[in-house]
């Protein structure tokens, strides 16, 4: 079995810079069936997810692959219009491919995607806000038959600012005729990126990275080069590397314009932060000061993506901190792997009481889902003696060698195999 081995105790200092954003190149491989020509990603991350998007474009007909450090994808052969059900179960958001079928072929099969560990991941508003551009769509058997003969511009209103809703309703309306309006759209900078590939394309979209988006469809989109927007939680949590070690250094490539929540939680701590369009500089304090209380919500708010790493801070730091998890509803399960580590926290429903304790001790931690994952890692840099993290797959969904970055900035960390 593969796992991470990290040795405890030794404070990062130095620059490393950050890779294009998972969360802005997944909605793009899947915009890229729009495309009427050639689709070239450059300096994609080399992560599991994107593999398996790469997979699940090939079988649906179309040429995808990873070239001399960028992807580069040929929709033309696009055929099938049934998601594959393997690769659709591992790829949970690959649900946002049922926008861009249905904007080519007006036809797409899905079944329903499988929860995760960190909660039911419904559907619910991707459907809501199909139906609205004249999606006719019948479930039956565990699939999703959708029918886009009759697709037309609409206004849809979500109850919630679903970042895969609205992005799966952008790429449903490109090339559908007519206007379509979303209220009350997520705001997330990956969703603003999504709208400038869009356009690089040909498309005709607004509003992105505002309540309210707006798009206009047009015939046709022609191939593009593109590259995707860098990854603001790998950055969030690379900081937090240097944090939660009493680090200096900075991150380099990424707008701290798409962290300001994470920034002002980690200058609560005590950390001296200095914010530039393209690095964070971080100086940390010996030990950090406990925050009051973090909610996570949609952005501009805390980024549930950093919630867990957070919580590896808030375990050593002076003080208590009170942690809400309000956008997915199981989202603590690295609690009781922090707590074999010496942690001492309290959950309660979606609300974690977090009591500082002056260290952790290493110990044999099992990652549940990717950002848990991170942040074990993150708990075993500062933890006294040797700390091993299993599930190392999940990790490798989200980060391109967490480990050589970290080792980058001085960490003792190394990718063993150990009899499981
Ligand atoms: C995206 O997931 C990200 N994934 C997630 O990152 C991120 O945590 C999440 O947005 C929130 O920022 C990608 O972009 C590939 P949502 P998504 O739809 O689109 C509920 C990571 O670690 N909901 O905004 O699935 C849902 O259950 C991953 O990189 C409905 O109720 O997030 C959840 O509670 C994890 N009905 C909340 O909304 C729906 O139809 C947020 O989900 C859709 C969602």
């Amino acid at each position: 079995m593969r796992i991470l081995r990290v040795e405890g105790g030794r404070r990062l200092c130095g620059q490393i810079r950050v890779g294009c954003a998972k969360n802005a190149v997944l909605p793009m491989l899947a915009a890229s069936l729009l495309a009427g020509g050639p689709v070239r990603l450059s300096d994609a991350p080399d992560i599991s997810d994107v593999e398996h998007m790469l997979e699940i474009l090939r079988m649906l007909g179309c040429c995808a692959a990873r070239e001399e450090g960028e992807l580069r994808i040929d929709p033309s052969g696009l055929k099938e219009e049934a998601l594959p059900d393997r690769l659709a179960k591992k790829l949970r958001s690959s649900i946002f491919l049922l926008g861009p079928m249905l904007g080519r072929l007006r036809r797409a099969v899905v079944t329903y995607p499988g929860g995760c560990d960190i909660g039911l991941r419904p559907i619910d508003l991707h459907l809501q806000g199909l139906r609205a551009l004249g999606v006719r769509i019948d479930e039956r058997n565990g699939q999703i038959v959708c029918d886009g003969r009759a697709m037309h511009g609409g206004t849809v209103h979500f109850d919630y600012p679903s970042v895969g809703a609205t992005e799966n309703v952008m790429m449903a309306a490109v090339l559908t005729p007519g206007r379509t309006v979303v209220h009350n759209a997520a705001r997330e900078p990956e969703i603003l990126d999504l709208q400038r590939f869009i356009n690089a394309m040909g498309g005709n979209v607004q509003g992105a990275g505002t309540h309210t988006v707006v798009i206009d469809g047009v015939r046709r989109l022609q191939g593009v080069q593109y590259r995707a927007m860098p990854d603001r939680i790998v950055a969030g949590t690379l900081l937090e590397a240097l944090a939660i070690t009493g680090g200096e250094g900075a991150v380099l490539g990424v707008d701290a314009q798409d962290l300001t929540a994470v920034i002002a939680k980690l200058r609560e701590m005590g950390c001296r932060i200095q914010e530039s369009q393209d690095r964070i500089d971080l100086c940390a304090p010996s030990r950090l000061k406990a925050f009051a209380h973090l909610q996570t919500s949609p952005h501009p708010g805390f980024p549930t993506d950093m919630q867990a790493q957070t919580m590896a801070l808030a375990t050593v730091a002076e003080g208590s901190s009170v942690i809400m998890e309000n956008v997915f509803e199981n989202r603590f399960t690295h609690v009781p792997e922090f707590g074999r580590m010496g942690a001492d926290i309290l959950v309660s429903g979606r609300m974690a009481v977090v009591r500082g304790v002056p260290a952790l001790h290493g110990a044999r931690v099992t990652a549940h889902d990717l950002r848990g994952g991170a942040a074990l890692v993150l708990a075993g840099l500062c933890a006294r003696g040797e700390t091993e993290v299993e599930g190392v797959a999940l990790i490798d969904r989200g980060y391109a060698c967490l480990e050589g970055q970290l080792a980058a900035l001085g960490a003792s960390i190394a990718r063993v195999d150990v009899e499981s």
